[in-house]
């Protein structure tokens, strides 16, 4: 029997990394990167000691049921709401994610969704596509409105919030921001934020940038009564998770001009995308790629590989999440 240890690499990966990992570990990888059903979770993690996944992998008591051996559970993302904590803890199986490594390159792409909103990026590159672009019209065609000097409101304020919040000041922007809990005062200079009640922050944002986990209670968050609060110039970008927003009070919002523009990378029943959110013009699409650069999802597989071999050389892993 080999020594070393039995690892599954649930979804397809940087094939370099996969080919150094095997030196060190018996992996049963997913190359051709098929989707897995819940079953072939529960059958590829019966007889491993450690997994890497991705969200799209569940991890409950259902896909644990035969997993008898197995220590460590590691996830290729910061967002862990794949996983059912409560399950791995009573089956006493460590977690981890990948925070940090990922902070930059998921605020880039939060602010780009604010800009493309706001400015109508890619609305108007539709337009132009279509033949409109007839002349020069300085009101009568499609006007954003400004990033620069405006009011941004960040709801969440981990690490990839306040790194959004630094950018924000190269815009010159007044950056507010509500939390669960508030920042130390020395943290909240650093970012150059203020901390408000959410009813201020949804009533007086320009803009307003989702960054919060997913949870059961931030299940629809943000629905009509949040969307009835915004300005109608104001846009809404979500980077977190899709379940935050309820999708179609927001499609009704864009409908209805009651906001000004929306940029969403992350969707409830993502990769579907609901029709009537395709239907709005006013909005930026992109499917799910926060993290998404080379040199950043590297990082994340090389991260997530750490924590599970640390984890299954009994060290602490660096990023273990406590239950
Ligand atoms: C991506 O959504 C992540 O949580 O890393």
């Amino acid at each position: 029997m080999s020594s070393k240890p039995k690892i599954l690499v649930a979804r397809a990966i940087f094939p370099d990394i996969l080919e150094r990992l095997k030196e060190h570990a018996e992996v049963e990888s997913n190359q051709s990167d098929r989707i897995w059903t819940t079953d072939d979770l529960k059958a590829a993690l019966a007889d491993k000691d450690g997994a890497i996944v991705t969200g799209g992998e569940k991890i409950d008591a259902h896909t644990l049921g035969n997993a008898k051996q197995l220590k460590i559970v590691s996830n290729i993302a910061v967002g862990y709401n794949n996983f059912d904590m409560a399950a791995l803890k009573a089956a006493n199986i460590m977690a981890t994610n990948t925070p940090d490594v990922l902070t930059d390159t998921t605020a880039d792409l939060g602010f780009a969704l604010m800009m493309a909103a706001a400015r109508r990026v890619t609305e108007l590159e539709h337009w132009l596509r279509g033949g409109d672009w007839k002349k020069f019209s300085i009101y009568d065609a499609p006007l954003g409105v400004d990033i620069h000097h405006s009011t941004l409101g960040i709801m969440g304020m981990g690490r990839i919030g306040q790194a959004i919040a630094r950018r924000a000041r190269g815009f010159d922007m007044k950056v507010r921001y509500y939390n669960r809990s508030r920042l130390p005062v020395d943290q909240e200079q650093a970012c150059g934020a203020e901390y408000v009640d959410r009813e201020t922050l949804l009533k007086e944002s320009d803009h307003i940038i989702l960054v919060m986990p997913y949870t059961p209670e931030n299940h629809h968050l943000f629905g009509e009564k949040e969307l009835a609060l915004m300005k109608p110039t104001a846009t809404l970008v979500n980077i977190a998770r899709g379940g935050i927003v309820d999708e179609l009070a927001l499609a009704k919002a864009l409908e209805q001009g009651k906001i000004f523009s929306a940029g969403l990378d992350v969707f409830e029943g993502e990769p579907s995308v609901r029709p009537e959110l395709l239907a709005q013009k006013n909005i930026v699409l992109a499917p799910h790629v926060g993290s998404a650069t080379e040199k950043t999802r590297r990082a994340m597989i090389e991260l997530a590989i750490k924590n599970c071999m640390a984890g299954l050389q009994g060290q602490t892993p660096p990023n273990l999440l406590s239950s």
